[in-house]
């Protein structure tokens, strides 16, 4: 399969035919499997012999969908989680250790921040923050005892990006791994590994990585447990066979929104890798083949407009999420990275005026005029 395209391995890595040559991946409903004899439950146990053994860390829908992730980011492996906070859990606890020190890109999804810097604290395991386009000042915070960096490019919602080869090599030189959050690409128009990335993590709870590394965090998921269900994982096999092409059309529609926005007097600046005034934009040419459906932008004002552009709204939902199909407004300040103090929001560049756009499969006519009439609300 490794010489197939991406649409070919969104629609067929992964599929197994066990069930009456079934033509759709099976939804397996089992806790547990039955053994041969008393040998091939010892040697399953044992890991000696390949096959199921209990749902918390062996499926074989939830397996699918590990080898179609695999497949699309170009990995040797995957293994799935039940949220991409859970899969940033099992891989801490997996390669990191009491005295580690962690680099981690400034202006990235709150709870993971906090993740590092409250959580892990507690554990001892020490974090730098760092704004993820400044590449000498990676250079200079890395330290001996540095065994991670962890980045998610580009950040979600102000869309700088980090230079994956230089972290990876900078990751390689001092004995750690780097980590590429891919949520907002998705492996449709970005291939951390390929950029030379140890371990890519998702939203949508699964991350990819080298074989010795996926197999470390194998071993937290069976013991911890924080295991993404059948039934999920059987809706994500789904979604990713349509994923090459909804990618296409979210980043269409927000490339065109993007334009628009940027001509208005009551939008201070747009925010999106497909600009082109994007600061880094020889950067995003060279790492990504696309730029998703998210995109950001200063409202003329404060929160105060903010939040009556936002409740303005009629056809885009209020909601924190990214990548649906229906489009979504967040107030990023006082949801995503509300739990950032003041100063740590401004110097990520969060500030009370800036309004998150997930960019979904609506006419791009009905988006402008809902966003037009909010904005003369505002
Ligand atoms: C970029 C990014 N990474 C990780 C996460 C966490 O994923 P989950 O909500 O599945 O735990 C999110 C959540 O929105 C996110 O936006």
């Amino acid at each position: 399969m490794d010489s197939f395209g991406q649409s070919t391995h969104a629609v067929r890595a992964g599929h197994h035919q066990f069930v009456d040559d079934q033509h759709s991946e099976a939804l397996v409903l089992t806790s547990s499997y039955a053994f041969d004899d008393a040998l091939d439950a010892a040697e399953k146990f044992a890991e000696r012999r390949p096959g199921n053994v209990y749902v918390r860390f062996t499926n074989p829908t939830v397996r699918a969908f590990e080898e179609r992730i695999a497949a699309l980011e170009g990995a040797q492996d995957a293994v799935a989680t039940g949220s991409g906070m859970a899969a940033y859990l099992a891989v801490s606890l997996a390669v990191l250790k009491q005295g580690d020190h962690v680099l981690l890109a400034e202006g990235i999804f709150g709870t993971t921040t906090k993740l590092f810097l409250t959580y892990l604290k507690k554990f001892g395991v020490s974090t730098t923050v760092l704004p993820v386009v400044d590449n000498p000042a990676w250079l200079k915070a890395i330290r001996p005892n540095t065994r991670m960096i962890s980045v998610e490019t580009p950040t979600n919602p102000l869309m700088r990006v980090a230079d994956i080869g230089f972290l990876a090599q900078l990751a390689r030189s001092h004995d750690a791994f780097l980590l590429v959050d891919n949520t907002l690409c998705t492996p449709i128009f970005q291939r951390p590994h390929v950029l030379g990335a140890d371990l890519v993590v998702h939203s949508a709870g699964k991350f990819t990585g080298e074989t010795r590394l996926i197999e470390a965090v194998k071993g937290v998921l069976r013991t911890v447990g924080p295991s993404l269900s059948p039934f999920n994982a059987w809706i994500f096999l789904k979604s990713l066979e349509t994923l090459p092409i909804r990618m296409l059309a979210h980043n269409e529609k927000a490339a065109e929104l993007v334009a628009w926005l940027s001509e208005r007097d009551d939008v201070d600046a747009v925010h999106f890798t497909g600009s082109p005034t994007h600061p880094q934009a020889e950067l995003v040419a060279k790492q990504q083949t696309g730029h998703g459906g998210l995109i950001s932008f200063e409202i003329r004002g404060g929160q105060r407009e903010a939040w009556r552009f936002i409740d303005g709204l009629r056809l885009v939902s209020n909601t924190t999420n990214i990548g649906d199909t229906k489009s979504m407004i967040t107030h990023p300040a006082t949801t995503t990275h509300g739990r950032l103090p003041a100063d740590a929001q401004l110097a990520a560049g969060i500030t009370p005026n800036l309004v998150r756009l997930s960019v979904g499969l609506e006419d791009t006519t009905d988006l402008m005029a809902d966003l037009h009439q909010a904005l003369r609300v505002g």
